[in-house]
């Protein structure tokens, strides 16, 4: 009985232990281009985020030609729907692969060329209103495009590793402006049931990460279809809309 029991412990162990590390697992940039290669990215959405499409005038908030950034953007289509009402889309993702999918499924033509001294690529529609930075998001500086009146943070915020969210955010705050409207889709789930990407987050994860913006919830998804597979039960996602606080020094 003793030797059951010390056995059913060390399995319980084990299977801990296994679970921190999948807990813990980093993701490098090789992780995400090999997906893209293998063609297994199910987060990418056909048709406009029915947020963005269902409160457009949050985001926009009557602006015309502005200045949005699209963080780890993939190959996401509302950056066509936005460029199409006369926006300025600048995207930053690591693969290639998602810009060359991207101008193919647009069907648009686009010119690509080397960064100076960074270690990337820029592709660009010929009409220039988006551009598209094949890079590590790490290395975005606002000396290359300067700040944004809006921020589109979806699948992206909750993708990188827990570990670089501060490093993230502090790169995001240093690209908005005074009047950006910044909207993060935020999963929410149990973390003992499962782990990410996407990796869970809490209103109170984003405030802390933002303390100079005001936070708003104003729509939210039941997407517990989509890790069922995976053992959870239930995931939400929250849409959040944060905006630099008025007498703010620095955001
Ligand atoms: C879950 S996908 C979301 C894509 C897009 N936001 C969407 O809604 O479809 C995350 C994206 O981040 C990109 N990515 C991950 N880490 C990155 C990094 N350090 N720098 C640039 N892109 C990165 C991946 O290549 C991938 O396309």
């Amino acid at each position: 009985m003793q030797v059951i029991f010390q056995l059913h412990v060390a399995n319980v162990k084990k299977r801990n232990l296994r679970q921190n590390l999948k807990m813990s697992e980093i993701k490098t940039n090789e992780y995400w281009i090999n997906l893209w290669l293998e063609g297994s990215t199910q987060f990418h959405l056909e048709k406009m985020h029915s947020s963005l499409e269902n409160h457009l005038e949050k985001f926009i908030a009557g602006r015309k030609g502005i200045k949005i950034f699209f963080p780890l953007c993939g190959k996401t289509v509302d950056m066509k729907i936005l460029a199409d009402q006369g926006h300025h889309i600048v995207g930053v993702d690591v693969a290639e692969r998602a810009f060359r999918e991207f101008f193919a499924d647009q069907n648009l033509e686009y010119t690509e060329e080397p960064l100076k001294n960074i270690d990337g690529k820029l592709f660009q529609a010929m009409d220039g209103r988006i551009r598209l930075y094949c890079m590590d998001i790490y290395l975005f500086t606002k000396e290359m495009e300067g700040k944004f009146n809006a921020i589109w943070d979806r699948a992206s915020l909750v993708a990188i590793n827990v570990e670089d969210r501060i490093k993230y955010a502090q790169l995001i705050k240093n690209l908005m402006f005074p009047d950006c409207r910044y909207i993060v889709a935020a999963m929410q789930y149990d973390i003992n049931q499962c782990t990410g990407p996407p990796y869970s987050m809490t209103e109170n994860d984003i405030k802390n990460l933002y303390p100079n913006c005001t936070i708003e919830e104003f729509d939210q998804h039941d997407r517990s279809y989509l890790f069922k597979h995976r053992g959870l039960n239930n995931m939400m996602e929250i849409m959040y809309l944060l905006q630099p606080k008025t007498n703010s020094e620095t955001i």
